[in-house]
């Protein structure tokens, strides 16, 4: 028997990336890999990559640059790109960068020990074929994170809904949906093993359809995840606006494991732009949604993705971005300036005619906007109770625990005799922009 390699995976990018980790860290495992968590005693190094913003494949540039200087010193290293940037850019990556030897899509890691036995033999190995059905449905992933408290689990993978600013669709695939019963199967052997909280992912939840079984759509499946035990938190990511249903919205307010916290990403406020980035929604239907959410959860937390700058983007229409955000009051927000990705509709049809100062005062408007909006929904906390999942000691004391309420919202309070994975009634005293500060009742 050969002695156990040792691998390290590096992953950059959306949660899904990191749920994909997990999934290859099993693959590896079976084929007498181990994991580290210690970069230099690998012997294998593997970049799970993000294309979704220029400025993310350039971080992964400036990596594999240190690792080339690396794979000097240690010959015998063997450097892996996997995910959206391997998809992307194919031979063109073994070209551009020297350091790699192998470069896998993200619906090819089953080929992986095929491929790192083509790189052990000194050759450059690579396979970008995505697939129409692949889900990894039957792999048990192992888990990377070391809370054991909340884990992800896949439930799609892909998207086709062709946003014109979007990548993903051309790194990722058709969409696809796994099979109810393993998605099921995993979220009780989570349990079981002590996990209390789970994410159901994928490019677009509400859009779970499972071909083998007929009217079973992603409320069914939330619905039987939830389940699984009342001790179990359930929250999915992340969600496109024009499917999220009444009977979606019921089901949540339905379960009380159901976390109350819904991501919907609006991009922006006004229909002109929200037209021309395809995505199927007017501002005035967009509203309708947060409103019929609130009717059913007004404890409900929202939160969304908003783009900076996309092209032609006046005044007014930036105007209309900050007005949505304050008619809804997210939560939180995740905030980015556009950045024009390769073969996008976008990024063939449209001009990226907003200079790079225009979208940068965009943005930092939009920012500050959200930091008070944050600041504001957490002031209207203090004096409530909420439910807090212990996740672990805070950061900053070591007298103090660190866990989420249901809106996804860090509450931290004082240790007491409470422990990791405790549900804890927590009066909320005092609060930051990103933080709710409490103590037991
Ligand atoms: N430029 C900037 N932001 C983008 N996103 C997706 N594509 C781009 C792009 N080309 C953002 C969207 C999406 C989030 C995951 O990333 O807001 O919801
Ligand atoms: Fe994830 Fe999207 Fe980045 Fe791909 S491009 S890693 S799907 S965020």
């Amino acid at each position: 028997m050969n002695k156990q390699k040792k691998l390290y995976i590096e992953t950059y990018g959306c949660q899904m990336n990191f749920s994909d980790s997990e999934i290859v860290g099993s693959i590896m495992k079976e084929n007498n890999y181990q994991s580290t968590k210690n970069s230099e005693e690998a012997d294998v190094i593997f970049i799970n990559t993000c294309s979704i913003r220029d400025n993310a494949e350039q971080r992964v540039r400036k990596r594999l640059g240190e690792l080339n200087a690396l794979k000097k010193q240690k010959p015998h290293l063997k450097i892996g790109v996997l995910g959206c940037m391997a998809e992307r850019l194919k031979e063109k990556l073994l070209e551009e960068e020297k350091s790699v030897d192998i470069i896998v899509g993200p619906d090819a890691y089953r080929d992986l020990p095929q491929l790192m036995a083509e790189a052990e033999s000194g050759q450059k190995a690579i396979n970008v074929i995505l697939s129409a059905d692949e889900t990894y449905a039957d792999i048990t992933p192992v888990k990377i994170d070391e809370n054991k408290i909340s884990a992800f689990i896949s439930i799609m993978r892909g998207c086709q809904n062709f946003c014109s600013y979007c990548v993903v669709p051309f790194t990722r695939g058709k969409e696809r949906s796994r099979d109810p019963e393993t998605i099921i199967q995993e979220a009780k052997d989570l349990f079981e093993k002590g996990y209390r909280e789970i994410t159901l992912l994928g490019q677009n939840v509400n859009s779970y359809s499972f071909e083998g079984r007929e009217n079973y759509h992603f409320p069914n499946l939330l619905a039987d995840v939830a389940a699984v035990n009342p001790l179990l938190r359930v929250r999915f990511a992340t969600s496109h606006p024009k499917d999220i249903s009444d009977d979606l919205i019921k089901t949540i307010a339905a379960y009380p494991n159901i976390c109350k916290a819904i991501h919907l990403p609006v991009q922006s406020g006004s229909t002109n732009m929200l037209t021309k980035m395809n995505r199927k929604y007017t501002r005035e239907w967009y509203l309708e949604r947060i409103s019929t959410i609130k009717k059913h959860m007004p404890e409900c937390a929202i939160s969304t993705d908003i783009i900076a700058g996309f092209c032609d983007e006046t005044e007014d229409d930036h105007a209309d971005t900050l007005s949505i955000m304050q008619e809804v009051g997210y939560d939180y927000a995740f905030m980015f300036k556009y950045s024009e990705r390769p073969d996008t509709v976008a990024a063939k049809k449209f001009e990226d005619n907003i200079s790079e100062e225009i979208k940068s005062k965009r943005l930092t408007e939009i920012i500050n906007l959200q930091r008070q909006l944050s600041h504001h929904s957490n002031k209207a906390d203090i004096g409530k109770v909420f439910e807090v999942l212990v996740e672990g000691t805070s950061k900053k004391s070591k007298e103090q625990l660190s866990g989420r309420n249901s809106q996804n919202k860090v509450v931290v309070f004082p240790k007491e005799n409470y422990k990791v994975g405790d549900y804890v009634q927590v009066k909320i005293t005092d609060c930051t922009t990103a933080t709710l500060v409490g103590e037991a009742v």
